[in-house]
């Protein structure tokens, strides 16, 4: 196996480029991907352990990532609850009756993501028999799935959420501890399986005021942390407030987004902490030149840091060129 992501994980120096993947590289940038999506609804396949394997294989075609990230979705763990959701065209996930009261807590009850989720273990022990490079398995923040729990979408600013947090301190705490534990369930079954590593992903976490993130999320991000076995990538957006204290929890990596820039997260957070970012997508919509020079800034900026994983500060957009993609795959990898 190509073990340089692992092996820049766990602190070991390499004479080698900085490894590269990128959060979703299976999308709907690449023809072959639209081309299944016209024949399976998007849920059909996060829940067929076929669809998921052949998935998170396609963008190998289109360069040699170092990593392969397994095909599903966070809120997949709804299903654990027996929730009902669906992703809409043009809107993003919808949930069919969002918690706005504690009493609906009260009657979530959760089943083992085994059962729930039968697809998840089947596709991890054949991608692990056909990839070449680490498999990354994943979860969401415990923030994240519960704030499209209680709006019921993706919202701007998660005001219901952040009233709630205000109001009624003691049941959000609630809530957040039972989706922690569905996490740390789900978790649990991608490292028994086989999983190399996994990221955590908490995208909506700079929407909260950091001293308040301390407070109310980050002990249960805490747990969740603690519960693992194998290096761990936490990411959020708002990098700039929020990776600091995402740092507390002392993962192995940090997903960095574009509100800073890595040399001065770099020195706030010393040297051991691997840092993971943070070419922002929306270059890859310049010409192939621009995406190459943009790849050598970064790569210049990081020449000297051994602990640092190529990727965007948040998951490749749609119409991105797929060419921009090899482009910058080609640039870093070109790099002795
Ligand atoms: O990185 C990967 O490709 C791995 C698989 C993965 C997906 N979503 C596939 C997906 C992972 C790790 C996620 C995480 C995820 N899902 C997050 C956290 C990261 C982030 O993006 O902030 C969140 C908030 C979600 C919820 C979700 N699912 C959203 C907001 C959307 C986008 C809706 C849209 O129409 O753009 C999805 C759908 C989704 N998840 C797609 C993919 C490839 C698009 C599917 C499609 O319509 O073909």
């Amino acid at each position: 196996m190509r073990t340089l992501l692992l092996d820049t994980l766990q602190g070991k120096s390499s004479s080698s480029h900085p490894p590269i993947w990128l959060m979703r590289q299976a999308g709907r940038y690449m023809p072959t991907y639209r081309a299944l999506r016209e024949r399976h609804s998007i849920l059909e396949m996060f829940r067929n352990p076929e669809l998921i394997v052949q998935t998170t294989e396609l963008p190998f075609a289109v360069a040699d990532f170092d990593a392969a990230i397994l095909f599903a979705d966070i809120l997949l763990l709804l299903d654990c609850f027996g929730i009902d959701w669906q992703i809409k065209p043009g809107v993003g996930p919808v949930i069919a009756e969002p918690i706005r009261r504690a009493e609906q807590i009260d009657r979530l009850c959760r089943r083992p993501a085994e059962e729930a989720l039968p697809f998840w273990r089947p596709a991890i022990q054949e991608l692990l028999s056909r990839l070449d490079v680490p498999l990354l398995g994943f979860c969401g923040g415990p923030l994240t799935l519960v704030s499209y729990m209680v709006e019921g979408e993706s919202s701007r600013d998660l005001t219901t959420v952040r009233k709630w947090m205000v109001r009624d301190p003691k049941s959000f705490d609630r809530l957040m501890g039972i989706v922690t534990d569905a996490a740390i369930d789900l978790l649990r079954l991608q490292v028994d399986a086989g999983v190399h590593a996994v990221q955590i992903f908490d995208s909506w976490a700079p929407m909260i005021p950091p001293h308040i993130y301390r407070e109310q999320c980050l002990p249960h991000m805490r747990r969740l942390r603690a519960s693992l076995s194998v290096p761990v990538i936490l990411f959020s957006r708002g990098s700039a407030s929020h990776a600091p204290l995402l740092a507390e929890l002392e993962p192995e990596g940090l997903g960095i987004d574009w509100s800073c820039d890595l040399t001065s997260m770099r020195k706030r957070l010393g040297s051991k902490i691997v840092l993971q970012g943070n070419f922002d997508p929306h270059l890859l919509f310049g010409e192939p030149q621009l995406v190459r020079s943009e790849a050598k800034r970064l790569l210049r900026e990081m020449r000297k840091d051994s602990r640092y994983i190529f990727n965007l500060g948040h998951g490749v957009l749609p119409e991105t060129p797929l060419e921009n993609v090899q482009e910058l795959v080609a640039t870093v990898q070109e790099l002795r």
